[in-house]
């Protein structure tokens, strides 16, 4: 009997990570689920079935990535991460309320960026263990966003979260180059998932607007079909790859906002700037 492989995916009871993992169940490897909401987690399974596994817990929690990459080695040789937890948000610098809110700032760099540095590290010092397969030991893949690109107004804290997730990319690849592990980037587009299925009709025909070709919004296994090519190709390393339909996102800002030195408010929530 061959031996099992087993991948972590933080973020994989919904949209993204969710078609990451049944990309990864169909080819053999058991995904194990790292996400908050339990709830969520038996729901992911529920869609999963076979072999999946799911660990509640929170991506910025030392404590409980190592649960999951314990659960992970439990089961199998983890040879893969990918690390597609996060949260969106949209404000203004200057918003009718007043200044940003530095807390919500900071939740958003913790969630999106610092979550995933802290299981990088983690999931690394255990890959680095693996013995080696071909000329590899283990591949992470992170999830970036058009946002860390071309961020619009009202991404502020969303755009310096996945702006770091980038740059990150290639020192880290250096890095862990001596250990035989990977490090790549996916930075999505607009993809529908249940993060953006709440955004209102009017917010989401503003980012219509942006659309080329294909004119839709992508389907999360679109994003899985690019992860799982990243797992399989050797040669792709430290570099971050859109999946975008060639999307670039505009500013954001409607005429008043550049005439008016009051900015309204996105009627968009969060979710709307999640690209
Ligand atoms: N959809 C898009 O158009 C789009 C575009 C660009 C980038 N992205 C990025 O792609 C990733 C996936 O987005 P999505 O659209 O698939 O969103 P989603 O459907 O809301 O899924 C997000 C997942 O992350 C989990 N999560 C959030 N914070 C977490 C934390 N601190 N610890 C552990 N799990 C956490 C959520 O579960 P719990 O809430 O239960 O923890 C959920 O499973 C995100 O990083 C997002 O920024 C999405």
């Amino acid at each position: 009997m061959s031996p099992t492989t087993t991948a972590l995916v933080t973020g994989g009871t919904s949209g993204l990570g969710l078609a990451v993992a049944e990309r990864l169940l169909a080819s053999g490897v058991v995904p194990v689920l790292l996400g908050r909401g339990e709830e969520r987690g038996r729901a992911a399974l529920e869609t999963l079935g076979g072999r999946a596994v799911f660990v509640p817990g929170d991506v910025t929690r030392p404590e409980d990535v190592t649960g999951a990459l314990d659960a992970a080695e439990h089961r199998g040789t983890l040879r893969a991460v990918v690390n597609c937890a996060g949260v969106p948000h949209a404000e203004r610098v200057v918003g009718r309320s007043g200044p940003h809110s530095l807390d919500r700032f900071a939740e958003v760099v913790t969630a999106n960026l610092v979550g995933t540095f802290n299981v990088v590290r983690l999931a690394a010092a255990r890959m680095a263990a693996n013995e080696p397969v071909g000329q590899e030991r283990g591949v992470i893949v992170n999830t970036a966003s058009l946002a860390a690109f071309e961020g619009q107004a009202g991404q502020a804290a969303y755009a310096a979260s996945k702006g770091g997730v980038v740059s990150m990319t290639l020192p880290l690849a250096r890095e862990l180059a001596g250990s035989l592990i990977r490090v790549v980037t996916v930075a999505p587009g607009f993809f529908a998932t249940p993060a953006v299925a709440a955004v209102p009709a009017a917010a989401r025909a503003e980012l219509d607007r942006d659309l080329v070709h294909p004119r839709r919004w992508g389907d999360p296994d679109d994003f899985a079909a690019l992860v799982a090519h990243v797992l399989d190709n050797p040669m792709i390393n430290g570099e971050t790859i859109r999946v975008d339909g060639a999307v670039r996102m505009s500013s954001g800002l409607r005429h008043h906002d550049t005439r008016n030195t009051h900015h309204r408010e996105r009627p968009d929530t969060g979710e709307a700037s999640s690209t």
